[in-house]
């Protein structure tokens, strides 16, 4: 029971990795509030759960949903441990056939969604003086690779949102990054590509669990895997590049 007596609130929990999560997490012995738009969805998962465990329906493409919700669990006067970052969009599509409306959309979530959590719960962890942010990153956001744009771009930007986070806010609170590999939801089963080392959302849960205990900043798994995609960044433009365009015909 690690997370005896502990409040977590999950963003994202209606399904895939962030219902997986849950469904961890409250076998451990939290207590959650579980947000996402799909309210049918996130009482139906509160029912299975072990313990008592709150739904707070959110949009968090919406300012005033996101500054609302924040306000709503600091009026209950019981401090809140862990914020979990899950939230994002992604539809498989080559630059050419882009929804210009649902590209919108996707950087109001997956971007925007995340900074104006952080921006609304800051103070609340202020006045605690604890607290830990985790946001949820993506291999996508490592480099450039065909077919993921722009849902990596937006990986991309929350993963140095989040070292900006980190190196900006006082020590006593907690920032971190998740980085999965591919894990099998809803959102990798509209991929039509190869998917290496794909992991059960139950695996990826038992990770990011894991990790939350932790003090590193990063949390990013299967290693095997996300290694050597961090491994291109490293190498110089010309081989990185000439690697990320032979994968041009898997994309
Ligand atoms: N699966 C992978 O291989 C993989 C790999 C790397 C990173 N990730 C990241 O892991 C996280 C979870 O993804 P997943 O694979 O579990 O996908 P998923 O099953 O589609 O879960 C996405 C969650 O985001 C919520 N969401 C979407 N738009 C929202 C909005 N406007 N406001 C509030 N919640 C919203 C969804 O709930 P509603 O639709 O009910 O709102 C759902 O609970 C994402 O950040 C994703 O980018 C996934």
């Amino acid at each position: 029971m690690a997370y005896s007596g502990e409040h977590i609130w999950i963003i994202g929990a209606s399904s895939g990795i962030g219902k997986a999560l849950a469904e961890y997490l409250a076998a451990q012995g939290a207590r959650l509030t579980l947000s996402a738009r799909n309210a049918e969805a996130l009482h139906a998962l509160a029912e299975t759960l072990p313990g008592d465990h709150q739904v707070l329906p959110l949009d968090v493409s919406d300012i005033l949903q996101v500054e609302a919700a924040v306000q709503h669990l600091g009026n209950s006067n019981k401090p809140l441990h862990r914020t979990l970052f899950l939230a994002a969009v992604f539809r498989p599509r080559h630059i050419n056939a882009l929804d210009m409306q649902f590209t919108k959309e996707l950087i109001e979530v997956n971007l925007l969604g995340a900074i104006y959590v952080a921006h609304a719960l800051l103070p609340l962890y202020r006045a605690q003086k604890s607290g830990q942010l985790v946001m949820c990153g993506s291999i996508a956001g490592f480099t450039g690779l065909p077919g993921g744009q722009p849902y990596s771009a937006t990986k991309a930007a929350l993963i140095n949102f989040t070292e900006s986070l980190y190196a900006e806010v006082e020590d006593y609170i907690d920032v971190k990054l998740i980085n999965p590999g591919f894990v099998r939801t809803r959102m990798t089963d509209k991929n039509d590509f190869p998917m290496p080392m794909r992991l059960e959302p139950d695996v990826a849960a038992k990770h990011i669990a894991r990790g939350l205990l932790q003090s590193g900043f990063e949390i990013h798994f299967p290693k095997a895997f996300t290694c050597s995609v961090k491994f291109l960044r490293f190498l110089p433009y010309p081989m990185a590049l000439f690697i990320t365009r032979r994968l041009r015909e898997h994309a």
